[in-house]
């Protein structure tokens, strides 16, 4: 089962936006023996198969059990992980490889579980890979496209061009935690107001499959602004990037990987690297499509 990665928020749409992008994805083999219930990661392979360690403590066992819980199946499942995703980039790399194994399982089984429980057994690899049971990463991962999960699963397919910029840089081994960490729990009404002005835009947006109200909706949100000082040089690659035609420019999920929607993407790529250069941070840009 192949699952791609995926980049959350999309600005204002904090822990309910997500969109899967074609720039990476694991691949996940599952075998379901009798048992009791318990998982287990037996093999991991790949480019980044040291992010992920073996046996039960990590996502992909974790949504396993959840999936086997929900499914309520009396089995064990042994999971084989080929780990393409980079970790810590903020490109819901967990996420992949829980959403790639409860897809797995659901399939073995027969397609017994509703798209709500696949995101929320997938959502319970991420309580322990980030302290947070975020679905944001795992249900795009899990149904491709972009994703606003409520209630409800809501799926689109929009037709915008993206660019990610991967900076290599040093994060915290609890990254996702330490970002969600520089969050206040109270939001200044102001920027409440501002920050949902935003995240209108990006529903309409989505609704009307309009990448320039799309990419405004992006362009700001509470979320980002607390956290874009950790991320060396964003305000200056942001503003460089919006000047040079980028319609929309976002942390990528927790970051430090910066997602950018523009019309021109050779354009806008060729600008990033010559600011990322000229600030001297090692980033890869890439562009994706939405998956
Ligand atoms: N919505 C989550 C966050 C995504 O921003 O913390 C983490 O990848």
């Amino acid at each position: 089962m192949r699952a791609f990665c995926s980049s959350a928020n999309l600005g204002p749409g904090y822990d309910i936006v997500g969109l899967a992008l074609n720039a990476f994805h694991d691949i996940v083999e599952v075998e379901l023996v009798k048992g009791d219930g318990r998982a287990e990661v037996v093999d991991v392979r790949g480019p980044y198969s040291n992010s992920i360690p073996l046996g039960e403590r990590n996502s992909a066992a974790e949504a396993a059990r959840a999936a086997l819980k929900l499914a309520e199946q009396r089995l064990d499942a042994k999971i084989r992980i080929w780990k393409g995703v980079p970790p810590r980039r903020g490109l819901g790399s967990s996420g992949a490889s829980a959403a790639a194994t409860v897809r797995a399982i659901d399939i073995l089984l027969g397609g017994v579980l509703k798209d709500e429980e696949l995101v929320k057994a997938a959502s319970e690899g991420e309580r322990i890979s980030s302290g947070s049971a975020h679905p944001d990463n795992v249900a795009p991962s899990l149904f491709g496209g972009l994703v606003v999960i409520g209630r409800e699963v809501l799926k689109f397919k929009p037709d915008f061009e993206f660019l990610l910029a991967i900076p290599w840089i040093d994060v915290p081994e609890n990254k996702t935690e330490y970002m969600r960490n520089l969050i206040p729990k109270e939001v200044p009404l102001d920027k409440f107001s501002k920050h949902c002005l935003h995240l209108s835009h990006l529903m309409l947006g989505i609704a009307l499959n309009d990448a320039r109200i799309f990419g405004e909706g992006m362009n700001y949100s509470f979320i980002d602004e607390c956290r874009s000082r950790s991320i060396p040089g964003f305000d200056e690659l942001r503003r460089r990037a919006l000047e040079n035609g980028a319609l929309g420019v976002s942390i990528s999920g927790a970051g430090p990987s910066i997602l950018i929607l523009c019309e021109d993407c050779p354009r806008v790529s060729r600008v990033l690297r010559d600011e990322f250069k000229r600030i001297g941070v090692p980033a890869t840009i890439l562009e994706a499509s939405p998956a």
